[in-house]
């Protein structure tokens, strides 16, 4: 054996350091879950619109599956380009008013994918340190200069744009709604940065997809027109899959560069057919994200009455920083043994020192719910003494 260096020693390293993860398999999906008989409320889910169950999307998924099989069978360059996936590129594009777009198998390789062609083998990126893990990785493998600028630090980027101009594309790359504080990011003062310096602007809308501008997204409810959107059919549409949007020369790039687009077998005819009914919902039912951000504003209020102190921040997700990996984890388990589902979330998924318990609100979750949960928030957290 590999004295020192063993699985099983790098397993207890992460054990000490109250980092180690592990799976739990649940029963279902989504806002609201019956574990062992009894009703458990799931503040872990992104199903931010209540579809993954929705029968609509299950029929579509159905039928998509009838007729085209369940696999894609090859990669889209290969034969595994369907009708479908020509349909949803052309339906995304609209919903977030680009020329066009591309499905990807998942939002992770969507960001892999345009990333790394933007940027090419000479970009300069510039990127916000809170940034999603599938971004970062992009500007890792785009090998291109990359440069982190401080969360939402406008002056920081500005400086940071002044001072590397030398190489090819300029990118600037932000989440829309930050998916772990549940901030928005200043798109419009990056698109305005991003214009006076020559840069293209991408905005990864996955948590504000479905949820703001009636559905189009947080820059679409600003008036922001990034050069670049990247998003997924993993959340508020309730489905599975990534795309990227763009103009149609930057999607015609894409089909031709990304290698996590041309190298990957092409996205499953269910997840085909139930995002293309997602989408369909959302349209007509363009009022449903804003319901939600009106319950996650009651939510907000409810918490802090009891005395957390939850940021005053748009979105419908909340953060409850514990600080300690081992206290957070420990809160999330005493809350599950309560009907309340809320994962830890722990280095590196966040900045050490700060594990929280993320909450994010579901159109599953009514009032009484969000009272219920509040309740057994506050108790528990008086309990850990952290309240
Ligand atoms: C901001 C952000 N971008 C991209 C992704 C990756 O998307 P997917 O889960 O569809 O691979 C996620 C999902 O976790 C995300 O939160």
């Amino acid at each position: 054996m590999y004295a020192g260096n063993s699985f099983e020693d790098e397993i207890a390293g992460l054990e000490e350091e109250g980092l180690r993860r592990k799976l739990a398999a649940l029963p279902g999906a989504g806002g609201k879950l019956t574990i062992d008989g009894s009703e458990v409320l799931n503040f872990s889910s992104n199903d931010y619109l209540n579809l993954a169950n929705d029968p609509r999307l299950k029929d579509s998924a159905k039928a998509a599956v009838e007729r085209y099989g369940c696999g894609a069978t090859a990669s889209r360059l290969m034969a595994g380009d369907l009708i479908l996936h020509e349909e949803l590129d052309m339906r995304l594009a609209g919903l977030v008013h680009q020329q066009a777009a591309l499905v990807f198998p998942s939002g992770f390789q969507a960001n892999l994918g345009a990333i790394t062609t933007l940027a090419a083998k000479d970009g300069i990126i510039f990127s916000d340190e809170l940034n999603h893990a599938s971004i970062v990785d992009g500007c890792r493998l785009a090998r291109a200069q990359v440069h982190i600028f401080r969360h939402c630090d406008l002056d920081h980027l500005e400086g940071l744009l002044q001072t590397h101009q030398r190489g090819g594309r300029k990118i600037i790359v932000s989440d829309g709604v930050f998916s772990m504080d549940g901030d928005l990011a200043p798109v419009s003062a990056l698109r305005q940065l991003a214009d006076r310096h020559g840069a293209y602007l991408l905005i990864d809308e996955a948590h504000a997809l479905g949820v703001f501008g009636r559905g189009a997204g947080l820059c679409a409810e600003l008036g922001v027109k990034p050069d670049v959107v990247v998003a997924n059919m993993t959340k508020a549409l309730g489905s599975g899959g990534g795309f990227v949007a763009g103009s149609r020369d930057f999607i015609d790039l894409l089909i031709n560069k990304a290698r996590s687009f041309i190298f990957s077998t092409g996205l499953a005819p269910a997840c085909l057919g139930s995002a293309l009914k997602a989408v369909e919902i959302v349209e007509a039912e363009p009022e449903l994200g804003a319901e939600l951000l009106r319950r996650a504003k009651f939510l907000r209020g409810l918490l802090n009455e009891k005395g957390f102190d939850i940021p005053d921040e748009a979105s419908q997700i909340v953060p409850m920083v514990i600080g300690s990996n081992e206290a957070a984890v420990e809160m999330s388990g005493a809350l599950l043994e309560r009907g309340v589902l809320i994962t830890a979330v722990r280095p590196p998924s966040v900045p050490d020192g700060t594990a929280r318990l993320r909450l994010s609100i579901t159109l599953a979750h009514d009032e009484g719910d969000l009272h219920r949960a509040t309740e057994v928030m506050a108790a528990i957290a008086l309990e850990a003494g952290v309240l």
